[in-house]
């Protein structure tokens, strides 16, 4: 970088990266991350090289050595990055040659910038879902244990935010687990989706080389190369997809901050106060904010920006690579650390929430969320709804007690009575998918059995992460 803090490139850079306008057109400081992936594309290329007879056996075994030891060089940060040399690809390519001789200058054979950075970004999202998956567990099996605990703890349900019918505090809990549920669902399905192998479309049109790009694409735990070159070099549907899911995904998050931080009010008063929630004040001494979930609440705003934020470069990109697809980096980085922050403290607040029960109690005493269940039982001695409806209307307003709900049909039969009883009104609750306590145990079986099942695909997905690992790192003790 000259005074001007303008990047020039050094003697031995390549000529295609020389240009006046190399500080706008770098890509290293986002791109760096991409550096495992891009070793790993470069091994399965370096192969698939020796395979078409490009390269003999002693050629693909320098380079291979050649790779890996780059691999060391960065895991242990003594690697020699240029920001002259634009991207990580070519630090790589350029790194190879110092280390290999000119043998280096075959990494590029039939291959461009344009598949590499389209598969490291696949393998980077793999990766990135295995790791966001298993901070998703994390949190939903926080959820799930809560609920556990709390399955017979009545709290009014709210609608409109106003108080509704009772439910339980396990009910309202497990209602954030399903939301996460269909997230790390979607997840995986991205997953599944971007299960092609770019690499060997080249720059836009293959090669000439009678390279192999099945091949590659089963080394790299793909399974199958892609159809169309053109299409493999532009399709970032995959990186649109997953910042969808994380936005809805923080989005849902943002929920959950939402009611932890009304719940934690001294008006609603259901969750103590704790050091959990977050920090103090510096001035008011009495102050205990809920500054975790308030964080996940106003972080979905970055998700979701940085979804509209790739869509926008994407839009009206004609087909191939153009250089807008190079900012199609920064949001997905962005979306994926806030995302992964965001459910790590949210697990961690979850697991050390405290209920306090006697003021749950009281709220769930409330006459008014009885009023439902007497109009229903109303129905019951054969009272029309909508009669019912206005009969409990008129009566809550005009005669509360406190502990019972009491209304005579209009018919002069005889009144319909309802204890004012958290635990009887959930036990009449029993439909399928609701709080009374026989199907809140069903609902308690199925979300642990769904835990089980989300397990194995995690699995399944991390041993594809290891392969990646495990072709960078080989040989190496
Ligand atoms: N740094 C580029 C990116 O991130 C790599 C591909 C560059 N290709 C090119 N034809 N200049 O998109």
């Amino acid at each position: 970088m000259n005074g001007d803090g303008v990047i020039s490139a050094s003697a031995d850079a390549p000529s295609y990266v020389r240009t006046p306008a190399a500080e706008l057109l770098r890509s290293l400081p986002v791109d760096r991350p991409l550096a495992r992936y891009d070793l790993a594309g470069s091994l399965a290329h370096v192969e698939a090289l020796g395979a078409a007879g490009v390269l003999d056996r002693a050629q693909v075994a320098r380079l291979t050595e050649g790779l890996r030891a780059i691999g060391r060089e960065i895991a242990g940060g003594t690697f020699p990055w240029r920001d002259d040399l634009e991207d990580v690809h070519t630090n790589v390519e350029h790194r190879l040659t110092a280390l290999v001789g000119p043998l280096g200058g075959m990494l590029q054979a039939g291959r461009s910038r344009n598949d590499q950075i389209a598969v490291d970004e696949r393998l980077y999202l793999r990766a990135a879902v295995a790791r966001a998956a298993q901070g998703l567990l994390e949190l939903q099996e926080a959820l799930l244990g809560r609920a556990s605990e709390e399955v017979a703890t009545a709290m009014p349900g709210y609608t409109h935010l106003q108080r509704a019918q009772p439910v339980t505090v396990g009910h309202q809990l497990l209602a954030h687990f399903w939301r996460f549920d269909r997230d790390l669902d979607r997840l995986f399905a991205t997953v599944e989706r971007s299960d092609r192998s770019p690499l060997g479309a080249g720059a836009l049109a293959g090669s000439t080389l009678g390279l192999a790009p099945e091949a590659t694409a089963r080394r790299l735990g793909f399974s199958a190369a892609f159809e169309n070159s053109l299409d493999a070099v532009s399709d970032r549907d995959p990186l649109a997809e997953l910042l969808f899911d994380l936005a809805l995904l923080a989005v849902h998050a943002s929920g959950l901050g939402e009611e932890i931080v009304l719940f934690a009010t001294k008006e609603f008063g259901f969750l103590e106060r704790t050091e959990a929630l977050g920090s103090g004040s510096s001035l008011m001494p009495q102050k205990r904010n809920p500054d975790v979930a308030e964080l996940a609440r106003a972080r979905a705003g970055r998700a979701v920006g940085d979804l509209v934020a790739l869509l926008t470069v994407l839009k009206g990109v004609p087909l191939a690579y153009d250089r807008d697809l190079q900012e199609d980096k920064a949001p997905v980085l962005d979306a994926v650390a806030t995302v992964d922050g965001t459910i790590a403290g949210l697990a961690r607040l979850v697991r050390s929430l405290r209920f306090d029960r006697a003021r749950l109690e009281t709220a769930a005493r409330d006459p008014e969320l009885y009023a439902t269940d007497l109009a229903e039982a109303l129905v019951t001695r054969g009272v029309p709804f909508r009669e019912a409806h206005e009969l409990v209307r008129t009566h809550l307003g005009s005669s509360p007690s406190t502990s019972t709900v009491r209304v005579a049909p209009s018919s002069g039969a005889p009144a319909v009575e309802l204890a004012i009883d958290p635990a009887s009104a959930l036990s009449r609750r029993r439909s399928p998918g609701g709080p009374g306590p026989a199907a809140l145990a069903a609902q308690l079986d199925l979300a642990r059995r769904r835990l089980e099942l989300r397990r194995t695909s995690l699995s399944s997905l991390v041993r594809k992460v290891e392969l990646i690992e495990e072709l960078v790192n080989e040989g190496t003790t």
